[in-house]
This record gives structure tokens, sequence and C-alpha cells, in this order.
């Protein structure tokens, strides 16, 4: 009574400013860190860092953050702070040795709008579900590796395509960035659906379209604003709609591939992905394990989103380094046709004797830096990391770019050297610090996938052109940072070796 006499006492002005107050320390207050939690930059009452950020590339600004606060820092973004993992040591510790405890993702509402509910597909569940679906997963991506029609045959048979391809170009300038997303998504759309699509086909360009918008989108400021304010940004204007808009259109994509693939569905002979997940759906009718139609789209669509962009762009980094090398490039050729020659295709068999090749895709795969964060991780309990508490629900970023560059690990981190990954005989060494895939238990699902792709699509190209750009244009190794980092667009030439 006494409160609300005061209250009805005071003009709006005064009680606006006394509503602000209270809200500023009901903020700071619940935004309060124990001495012992990992330090970071001072975050402004509400939005935290989140206007520090540099959109363009995150990665460079969190990465000065270790330089000055240590390689286990804190960053605030609205109301929600994560902890940034960095260096290799610190990221293994996080992500092997106490695997158990940051092996979940985070709640995102942005994700939770993307696959209508929190835990659907195989990137974001967690739990029993994710355990079952992501080891179906590996187990089908087994199956359809090693049966008669291998993914190994499909990979050969896609390079023919991709090779005629730039051969049509005749030796003109052109841009590879399509026709690399092409037959990469081919390779996805086989596992996945059991078809490769015609390199001009409308539905298939409009498809990777979209693929690469959701990512971009929702690795820029804008994912990260989203997640931040979800129930503001909701109903405000703004490039984000868009990857809703985009992520929806793939999934009406999916529900018709799926719709088609149950009409001719034949129990016994299981064709791909959707068929098998369609046969196993008929074993978990009362189970809460994520075997329904709705979630066969969003896991379908996580291989594709995951799939498709991240191998591409490791390729459009090949060409960035291999023509800003060419006697890298010569080197390589040499090699080839040392060991495989000009006609016949590679094949996996041909990679251990391929040293010098292998070493410059690990060494591209490292400097390209495509996935510069990593996906998010959370403390399942209390636990200590680098001598910092960090409490059960917090979120945890372990960054892959202070891996890949880390100055303890690498002889010339900043400098394309594919002696990284050699030794004096010219042998081959594996690096343990070598984790584009990430690590632990969530490490890239595609991995074995993705390694066979760039092995035999570099040596399927490499083998057929030699490439170049005009006399006098330089090629950017800067980057355009969404989820993936991604060369500047550029045109090259192939010329028919
Ligand atoms: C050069 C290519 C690729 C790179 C650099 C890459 C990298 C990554 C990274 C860094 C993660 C996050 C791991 C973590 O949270 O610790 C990831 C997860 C994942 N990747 Fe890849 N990836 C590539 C290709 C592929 C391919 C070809 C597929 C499948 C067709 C795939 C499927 C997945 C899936 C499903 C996940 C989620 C795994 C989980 O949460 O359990 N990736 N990938």
């Amino acid at each position: 009574m006494w409160l609300l006499g005061v209250l009805t006492s005071l003009d709006l002005k005064t009680l606006l400013v006394f509503f602000f107050v209270f809200l500023l320390i009901a903020d700071f207050l619940k935004n309060r860190k124990a001495a012992t939690f990992p330090p970071g930059p001072f975050g402004l009452p509400f939005i935290g860092n989140l206007m520090s950020v540099d959109g363009k590339h995150p990665h460079i600004y969190f990465s000065k953050l270790a330089e000055k606060y240590g390689n286990v820092f804190s960053v605030r973004f609205g109301s929600e702070t994560s902890v940034f993992v960095t260096s290799y040591k610190m990221v293994k510790e996080a992500l092997v040795t106490q695997a158990e405890n940051f092996v979940d993702r985070p709640f995102s509402s942005m994700a939770t709008r993307f696959y209508h509910g929190p835990t659907n597909g195989l990137f974001m569940s967690n739990g029993e579900k994710w355990k079952k679906q992501r080891r179906f997963a590996l187990s089908t991506l087994r199956t359809f590796g090693l049966g008669k029609n291998t993914m190994e045959q499909c990979i050969r048979e896609e390079i023919r395509h991709l090779q005629e391809e730039i051969e049509s170009e005749k030796g003109q300038l052109f841009t590879p960035t399509g026709l690399f997303n092409n037959a990469v998504s081919n390779i996805v759309c086989q596992l996945v659906m059991g078809k490769r699509f015609h390199y001009n086909d409308h539905d298939f360009h409009v498809m990777i379209k979209y693929l690469s918008e959701v990512l971009r989108l929702e690795g820029t400021v804008w994912g990260l604003i989203y997640d931040a304010f979800p129930s503001l940004m909701k109903h405000l204007p703004g490039p984000h709609n868009n990857m809703f808009k985009y992520f929806d259109n793939l999934r009406d994509f999916l529900d018709l591939e799926i719709k088609m693939h149950k009409k001719d569905l034949d129990r016994n002979n299981p064709r791909d992905y959707i068929d098998s997940f369609l046969i196993e759906m008929e074993k978990h009718e009362n189970s809460d394990l994520g075997f329904t139609e709705a979630n066969l789209a969003y896991c379908s669509l996580d291989l594709f989103l995951a799939g498709t962009e991240t191998t591409s762009t490791t390729l459009m980094w090949a060409l960035v380094y291999l023509i800003k090398h060419p006697d890298v490039q010569v080197k390589v050729q040499q090699e080839i046709d040392r060991v495989i020659g000009q006609n016949r295709l590679p094949s996996m068999a041909d990679r251990p004797n391929l040293p010098y090749t292998d070493a410059v895709i690990h060494e591209i795969q490292r400097i390209g830096n495509v996935i510069p964060l990593n996906g998010l991780r959370i403390a399942a309990k209390d636990t200590t990391l680098g001598g910092y508490f960090i409490p059960k629900g917090t979120s945890l970023m372990p960054m892959l770019t202070s891996v890949l560059f880390d100055k303890n690990e690498w002889e010339t981190p900043d400098t394309f050297n594919p002696g990284h990954f050699l030794d004096a005989d010219g042998k081959f060494v594996k690096k343990e610090a070598f984790l584009p895939f990430s690590a632990g238990k969530r490490v890239c699902l595609g991995e074995g996938l993705a390694r066979m792709e760039l092995f035999l699509f570099l040596v399927g190209l490499l083998q057929k052109f030699s490439f170049s750009v005009p006399e006098g244009v330089e090629l950017s190794t800067e980057g355009i940072t969404g989820t993936t980092r991604v060369p500047h667009p550029y045109k090259v030439y192939a010329r028919v070796r």
C-alpha cells in the first residue's frame, strides 16, 4: 500500500527513470559472475558485447580476445554469456578429455524455429535421440560406402561430369563455385535420395542457393542477434527472415522427395538414406528416438547443410592456394602423372602413393579454415576448464581457428606450407592439431566422406587441368565469413593439360 502510494504520486518521467534503474540493477545482478568464471571484455547492460563483435570476421575478433584474456574467456551476447575455448591443448581438453561434460548442444531459438522443436535433426539434437540418430546416419553412410554402389564410385562418376563441364568452358574465364557446389551436392543427393541432378536443373540450382544462404545468414551477426532477442526479432524485418523462409523451402523439397520414396519403397532393397530411414521407422512406432517422417526431413537437411558448402568451399580455397603457388600446383600434377597418369580416374587406393598431394590437401584445409568457429556445446554439469569454474548450463565455443593456427603446433601458422604435413623424406605425417572436422563425440559425422571427396575431386581436377588467373589478378585470401568462410568470388582459366 505504501509503495503503491509513493508510485502513484510520481510523474511519468520519474517513473520511467525508476523503472530503467530497476532494469539496470536486475540486469547487473542476473549477469554477475563469480571471480572464478572465465574473464572477458566488459559488456553493456542488456546487449553485452553484441555491438563489439566484428560482424565481418567474428573469428578474428574472438582470436584477439584470446590474446588479451587467455585460452578460456567469456563473451556476453544479450542475456547469454558464452565461454570461448582456444588453442589445441585447451580445445582437446574440452572436447576429448571432458567429452561427456561438453557433448550436448545448447538451446537455440534460431534452431528451434528451423526445426520446429528444440531437438530435431542431427546437428542440434541431444541425449538418446541424438545418439541413436547419429549412429543410424553413420551406419547408413557405411552401408552405402561399402555396398555395390559405393560412394567412391559415385564420386568417380561425378568427376567425369565435372571434368566435362569444365572442358565445355573451352579455356575461357569462368566461375567454378557453381560447378563445385553441383558436384559436391550431387554426392549428398546420391547418399540421401539415391539420385544425382543435371547441372542445369532449375530446382537443383534453387536448392543449392537456399543451402548456402541459410548457412551464410545463420553465421552472420543476424544469427547472434536473433538468438539473443528472439521474441523481438520475430516481428522485425531484416535478412534473418530469409533464412527461415529458405529453410522451410528446403524442407518442402525434401518432403516431396520422401513422399516419392514412400510410393516405390522396396523393404528388401533400400536405395539410400531416405529408404533406410523409412524402413527403420517401422521398428520405432512407439519410441521417442526421432524416427518420424518430420525428423527424416530434418536429418536429411542437416546432411545437405553440413555436407555441401563445407566441401565445395574447401575446393574453392584449393584453387586459390594452388593458383597463388603455381610451383605447388605443378609438383602435385607431376606426382599424379607419375602415380596415376592422365587417363585412369583416381581411386582411394592411390592416396598412400601420393604423399605430397595428400599434404597439400591437408594444408589447404588447415589454412582455408572453412569453419572458423565450431558447433556450440553446453556444460552438462559444473566443471573446471583451464583453472576456471564453468557452471552447468554454460555455452561453450571450442574455436577451430585457434587450433588450426596455434603458434605452438604449426611451424608457420599464417603461411601456406605443405611441409607442415611432410617429414624430411617427403613422407606424409599426421598432425594432432589438424582438427578442421573438430574432435570428440560430436566430431563431424561426414569426415570420412568429405576427405574422400576432397582427395578424389582435387586429384581428378589437377590430373586434367592447370588452373590460373589473368595476368595481374591477385586472388584474395581474406574470405567472407558466415558459418563457413568462403573465398571472395573469382574467375579462373582451366587449361586442358
Ligand atoms: C570439408 C568438409 C567438412 C568440414 C570442414 C566439416 C566440419 C564439421 C564441423 C567442424 C562440425 C562440428 C563438430 C562439433 O560440433 O564438434 C561438423 C558437424 C557435422 N558434420 Fe561436417 N564437415 C564437413 C563435411 C561434412 C559432410 C560431407 C557431411 C555429411 C554428408 C557432414 C555432416 C556433419 C554432421 C551431420 C554434423 C553434426 C554432427 C553432430 O552434431 O553429431 N559434414 N562438421
